[in-house]
């Protein structure tokens, strides 16, 4: 809460019940502020009242790392006010909660526990994994004035080793260069990991921006400026971050590209570098800390907001000395709120793990009524627009149908069961297309998602299939690591194979999710090939949630067909 991807879950007996960010119900992408919508939601699915919740856990310590907030808050006095806002909001949950709730803050009788921003980051990581002993990462840009964190987790246990402090974060690396790059949104990294793959090396630059100190690493100062000023995240609403990078990096690598200029080979070079550096330096870390600590475990599990770089995970497999890699469904700080609830369960509590995340399905769903009703209440408009409606009971025949649909070339919006915890559509609120057409992606493009070209499209792959088509097979159910594409399959699926020869899977389970595996298996019993192409069921604004939310995208956009519960509108 109040930091961005606000969100919230609940855990009952250890199992978790149910999570969901709060963008998802106010519709303001990486919604920063309390998750208010999220909690009633949690609530309502687990049928608990909040007078009868145990215990609150907030991903947050005011007294971590004082001294250098001291010194930071001496030098940059803005920031200390900053800080103690959100400090005396973390002291006003029962408040917060009574005037949400409507009853008395006596009446919430939990008791509420907080926890520090990257131990919850290790926490949501490990304690739902399916590993009784792992090593345990976190890197992202800071929370509680850290930007690194390491450990080890063993059974209930986490012992925190060490951690790199602000002002040297590997997020803050990443998020400058993606500024000087003309990409000023928060959490426009992901677009900039996407145009890495192109281009030539300019290292010799980055490898002064961000050095291997021994073990850790530091940033080169001089090239930044967030150690100098006010990082406001905005402590209510869509966060904006300001400027990150100093006239310094501009004097090295030039003027900074504006939003609306266009991308040049020097822009892809760069882009190159601040990867490749980025992996360097995250592998040199992992190398010398497992030789550090002696590690007797091949397990990591990792986290924090740098973990969602697909690409440097797909590679940790040839390059560290870890075999099996756990990331949660959400690494960023949305993940946090997972984090922080085991961490109350298994070590506050001292329970012993009983659970597993082996998929994202905790968000909302509805039943076939109300999507039935939302349809009814549509339904003029859809005729209108020249639609069909119909309606399908068969499971087997819909999953055929869409298969077919998808197999034909169109767009389909594929809307079923819970919502996905976390940033990736999973074939819960997604679009999926054929991946055999090259064009599909200019199309799709074109037509709905209007993306920055060099920007990849990723494939839904059947799990058992994936060794057949990826050059790894280590399972990928949260689209959390690129493989390369086999080099005889990738004129097989073109829309969803990268122009550096790679693709950022989703592996599907028969097990967590039946029906998508069904539309996926029925697409490899017409066309040969056991994967579709999968994106976000969205058109800039989160991921729909409501039935009423897919139904304005789908007659908004230019989609073929609404594949949502029972019905099919096409
Ligand atoms: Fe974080």
């Amino acid at each position: 809460m109040y930091h961005p991807d606000s969100s919230a879950c609940i855990v009952v007996d250890g199992k978790l019940v149910a999570a969901v960010e709060e963008e998802r119900f106010n519709r303001i992408k990486h919604y920063s502020g309390f998750p208010s919508e999220s909690i009633k939601f949690c609530l309502n699915k687990a049928g608990i009242k909040i007078e009868n919740v145990d215990y609150i856990a907030i991903p947050r310590k005011p007294q971590a790392r004082v001294l250098n907030k001291i010194f930071y808050g001496i030098r940059i006095p803005k920031m200390t006010f900053k800080r103690v806002q959100a400090w005396q909001k973390t002291f006003n949950v029962k408040e917060k909660l009574s005037q949400i709730f409507e009853i008395p803050s006596e009446k919430i009788k939990a008791k509420i526990i907080k926890v520090e921003h990257h131990l919850a980051h290790l926490s949501s990581s490990f304690l739902i994994s399916p590993f009784d002993k792992a090593f345990l990462y976190s890197h992202d840009a800071l929370g509680d004035f850290a930007s690194t964190m390491w450990g080890i987790g063993e059974g209930n246990k986490i012992k925190v080793f060490e951690d790199i402090a602000f002002p040297h974060s590997l997020g803050f690396y990443y998020t400058a260069i993606t500024q000087y790059l003309g990409f000023l949104k928060f959490g426009d990294e992901y677009k900039v990991m996407g145009l890495a793959s192109y281009g030539n090396e300019f290292l010799d630059v980055f490898n002064d921006i961000l050095q291997i100190k021994d073990y850790k690493f530091e940033l080169n100062l001089s090239y930044f400026l967030h150690h100098k000023k006010l990082i406001d995240l905005n402590l209510e609403g869509e966060p904006k971050i300001d400027i990150l990078f100093s006239e310094y990096l501009e004097k090295k690598l030039g003027k900074r590209r504006e939003k609306d200029e266009p991308i040049e080979k020097k822009h892809e070079n760069i882009a190159f570098s601040l990867q490749r550096r980025l992996e360097e330096v995250v592998f040199h870390l992992l190398n010398s800390l497992y030789k550090k600590y002696n590690l007797d475990t091949k397990n990591i599990c990792m986290s924090g907001g740098v973990s969602y770089n697909c690409v440097l995970n797909g590679k940790i497999f040839d390059n560290t000395e870890f075999d099996n890699v756990y990331i949660i469904p959400a690494p960023g700080d949305a993940g946090l709120c997972i984090g922080s609830a085991f961490y109350v369960w298994n070590c506050y509590l001292n329970n012993p793990r009983d659970f597993i995340m082996e998929h994202a399905y905790y968000g909302p769903d509805y039943s076939e009524k109300e999507i039935e009703d939302e349809i009814l209440k549509r339904k003029d408009e859809i005729i209108l627009r020249g639609f069909k409606i119909e309606k399908v009971e068969d499971e087997d025949l819909l999953c055929k149908v869409t298969a077919q649909k998808v197999s034909e070339g169109k767009i389909v919006g594929f809307f079923h069961g819970r919502m996905e915890f976390g940033p990736r559509a999973l074939g819960a609120r997604s679009i999926i297309c054929d991946p055999r057409k090259k064009e599909m992606k200019d199309i799709l493009n074109k037509r709905i998602k209007n993306r920055e070209p060099f920007r990849p499209f990723a494939p839904s792959i059947l799990e058992e299939n994936t060794a057949e088509y990826f050059e790894k097979s280590h399972p990928s159910p949260f689209m959390l690591f690129a493989y390369q594409v086999k080099k005889d399959k990738q004129d097989k699926i073109p829309a969803v194979t990268h122009v550096d020869g790679t693709g950022r899977l989703q592996t599907v389970s028969k097990k967590t999710n039946p029906l998508y595996w069904k539309v996926i298996k029925e697409f490899e019993n017409i066309t040969g090939i056991p994967c579709v192409l999968n994106t976000s069921f969205n058109e800039s604004e989160p991921i729909v949630n409501k039935p009423e939310e897919a139904i304005n995208c789908f007659l908004r956009t230019k989609m073929d067909t609404l594949v949502i519960g029972n019905f099919i509108i096409s």
